[in-house]
């Protein structure tokens, strides 16, 4: 196992597939945790807002017996007050791990580069690989396989997009990201995750077709239109994007059991309606739930020394 937890990329199958057990095991069986992280000290550093991020590692961190330190750009003015470099070489010297959301992708490899210790990727502009994981421990619980299903993801091909992308190709289920044009994932993420699939037996499509890719779907993914940083095109996104709205005729082409899910925070009446999110297929605070099983899991495997 790597030392941090940055991209989906840099995890096996089985690796991923071991955190989805620890998880249900921490979920199911909290009390046999609680001690683990004891007296270890781990650093939340945030460069933007998070409610479900920030609160479930504060959570977890204290349900593990460590204690988490929460920095904002306030405090530490990451990359600007000092080197990002510094900045990890003095971290390293007082805590145990860290974990790090940030614009730049480079920001957090940087800082897990600098340091021994473990660092998390608690979201960048790049890849959210905790939502990741807590969404497929998710999509698990609701399908109990991935193989023969097919997760389909409406939207902006981003950070959300490329950890789920990822993550499904690593574990054998069939993806389509269906985005408007010119905002499809990053090549070099679609032909990675072209290749593991391929390993697996399974598919990974990206169209810009809103309604053909939700035929037959298993799972519809949907994200904002204008995420963290992006706030100033939010105008032009939201003509852009307005064809890939997950509405109830959107969902009506997928199977009948088909769970919505979304990585929440959601703009309701843009990137999905009312009648959607709040529908019984609607499974986005399981999803918010499993963050904190997934993220504890993250952490007894890289900070526990087990
Ligand atoms: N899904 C997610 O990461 O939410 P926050 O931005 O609130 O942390
Ligand atoms: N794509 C969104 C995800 C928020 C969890 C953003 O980066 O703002």
């Amino acid at each position: 196992m790597k030392k941090d937890f940055l991209s989906i990329a840099d995890f096996s199958t089985d690796e991923l597939f071991g955190l989805i057990e620890l998880s249900k095991e921490v979920k199911k069986h909290p009390d046999n945790y609680r001690q683990k992280l004891q007296g270890k000290s781990i650093a939340t550093i945030f460069e933007k807002q998070s409610l479900r991020t920030h609160v479930t590692f504060d959570v977890g961190i204290y349900q593990l017996g460590a204690h988490a330190i929460y920095l904002t750009q306030g405090d530490i003015s990451l990359g600007k007050r000092e080197s990002i470099y510094d900045t990890g070489k003095n971290l390293e010297r007082w805590v145990d791990g860290v974990v790090v959301r940030t614009y730049a992708h480079k920001t957090c490899t940087d800082l897990a580069a600098a340091m021994k210790i473990p660092v998390i990727n608690a979201l960048t502009d790049f890849e959210h690989p905790c939502q990741a994981l807590g969404d497929f421990l998710t999509v698990h619980e609701k399908k109990w396989s991935f193989s023969g299903k097919k997760f389909v993801f409406v939207g902006d091909g981003n950070n959300v997009c490329h950890s789920l992308m990822l993550f499904a190709a690593k574990v054998g289920m069939n993806f389509v990201a269906n985005t408007p044009k010119g905002y499809e994932p990053d090549k070099n993420v679609i032909k990675s995750s072209i290749v593991f699939a391929k390993k697996m037996g399974s598919t990974v499509e990206v169209i810009n077709d809103p309604k053909e890719a939700v035929k037959d779907a298993d799972v519809i993914y949907t994200d904002v239109w204008t995420s963290m940083g992006q706030e100033a095109e939010k105008e032009s996104r939201l003509k852009i994007f307005k064809n890939y709205q997950v509405n109830k005729k959107l969902m009506s082409l997928a199977k009948s059991d088909a769970i919505f899910m979304h990585c929440l925070p959601a703009h309701r009446g843009e990137e999905v309606t009312d009648d959607v999110i709040d529908s019984k297929n609607s499974v986005v605070f399981d999803e918010a739930e499993n963050r904190l099983h997934t993220q504890k899991a993250v952490m007894l495997t890289l900070m526990s020394g087990a």
